[in-house]
C-alpha cells in the first residue's frame, strides 16, 4: 500500500508547554486512522500542525502525490482536507449551501470552462450556470443530501446536515486525505453513526485517506483501520483496530476501554 503521509518524532509546542511530544505515524492511501485520547491530549494539535494552522518544534512530516489519482485540480490546490469538529460554527452564516459549496466549485469550473475555450465554442452564460449548479449537486449527492437544501442557511438545516455540507465542502476540493477533528461529537448517536457510515463509503468510492480523531472509543471503533491511543502528548497504543481492542498494552487504554458503554 502507498504511504501519502508520514510523520516522524513530531513535536508541538504552545511557548513553554509542549503539547505534543515526539508522535509518529504514517498513513497509507484508502487508510481511515484514528487517532483517540481524552481530552487535552494533543489531538487537534496534530491535526493543525498537519495542515499548516501550527508550527512544529520538531520532528518531520512528509507528504507522498498519489499518482495514480487523475484528478484535473492537481498541483493546483493542497490536497488534504480538515473537516471541523463544531460543523455549525465552521460555516459561514449568511451564506447558503450553494454559496458555501459554489465558491469552491467555481474556481474547478472556471478550469473546465478554460479547456472548454480551445474546443468549438465557448459555453454560453446559461451553460455556464448549469455546469456551475450540476457540480453542486454531485457533491451534495456524495454526502447524501438533495438538493432542497441548496438555498438553506447553517440555520436552517440540522447538525447533522451542517456536517455533511462541511464534509462536501471538504470534498471540493478532490482531497486525497481528509482530516476529520471530532467530526460526529456534536451529533446525536443515530447521526454520529450516518456520517461514519458515509466516511466509510467515501474511502470506497473516492479511495480517500482518513485521519480520524475522537476522544471515543466507540466512535473509532467499526470504522478506522488502526489506531493510535493518545495520552498527555503521547501514542501509548497503535495498532490494527481489532488489536488495540483486544490485545490493550497500555494502562490508559484499558481505562478508555472500560469507559465504553455496553449493551448487554
Ligand atoms: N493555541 C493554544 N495555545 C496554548 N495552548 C494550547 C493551544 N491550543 C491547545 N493548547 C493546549 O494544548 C493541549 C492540547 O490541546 P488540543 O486542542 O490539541 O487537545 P485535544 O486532544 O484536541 O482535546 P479535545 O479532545 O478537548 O479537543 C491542551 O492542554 C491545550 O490547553
Ligand atoms: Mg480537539
Amino acid at each position: 500500500m502507498s504511504v501519502l503521509l508520514e510523520v516522524n518524532d513530531l513535536h508541538v509546542r504552545y511557548g513553554s508547554y509542549e503539547a505534543v511530544k515526539g508522535v509518529s505515524f504514517a498513513l497509507a492511501k484508502g487508510e481511515i486512522l484514528g487517532i483517540v485520547g481524552e481530552s487535552g491530549s494533543g489531538k487537534s494539535t496534530i491535526a493543525k500542525t498537519l495542515m499548516g494552522l501550527q508550527k512544529a518544534s520538531g520532528g518531520t512530516i512528509l507528504f507522498a502525490r498519489d499518482r495514480n489519482v487523475a484528478s484535473p485540480l492537481r498541483g493546483v490546490v493542497p490536497s488534504m482536507q480538515m473537516i471541523f469538529q463544531d460543523a455549525v460554527g465552521s460555516l459561514n452564516p449568511r451564506m447558503t449551501v450553494r454559496q458555501t459549496l459554489g465558491e469552491i466549485i467555481e474556481f474547478s469550473n472556471r478550469r473546465i470552462i478554460e479547456s472548454r475555450r480551445s474546443g468549438t465554442r465557448p459555453l454560453t452564460r446559461r451553460e455556464r450556470i448549469q455546469a456551475f449548479d450540476n457540480s453542486i449537486i454531485r457533491l451534495l449527492d456524495l454526502v447524501g443530501l438533495s438538493s432542497a437544501v441548496l438555498d438553506q442557511y447553517p440555520r436552517e438545516m440540522s447538525g447533522g446536515q451542517c456536517q455533511r455540507v462541511s464534509i462536501a465542502r471538504a470534498l471540493a476540493c478532490q482531497p486525497e486525505i481528509l482530516i476529520a477533528d471530532e467530526p460526529v461529537s456534536a451529533l446525536d448517536v443515530s447521526v454520529q453513526a450516518r456520517v461514519l457510515n458515509l466516511l466509510r463509503d467515501l474511502r470506497r468510492d473516492l479511495g480517500l485517506s482518513i485521519l480520524l480523531i475522537a476522544h471515543d472509543l466507540a466512535v473509532v471503533k467499526n470504522v478506522c483501520d488502526r489506531i493510535c491511543v493518545m495520552e498527555k502528548g503521547r501514542f501509548v497504543d497503535c495498532g490494527a483496530a481489532a488489536e488495540v481492542f483486544e490485545h490493550p498494552t497500555s494502562d490508559y487504554t484499558k481505562r478508555l476501554l472500560a469507559a465504553v458503554p455496553r449493551i448487554s
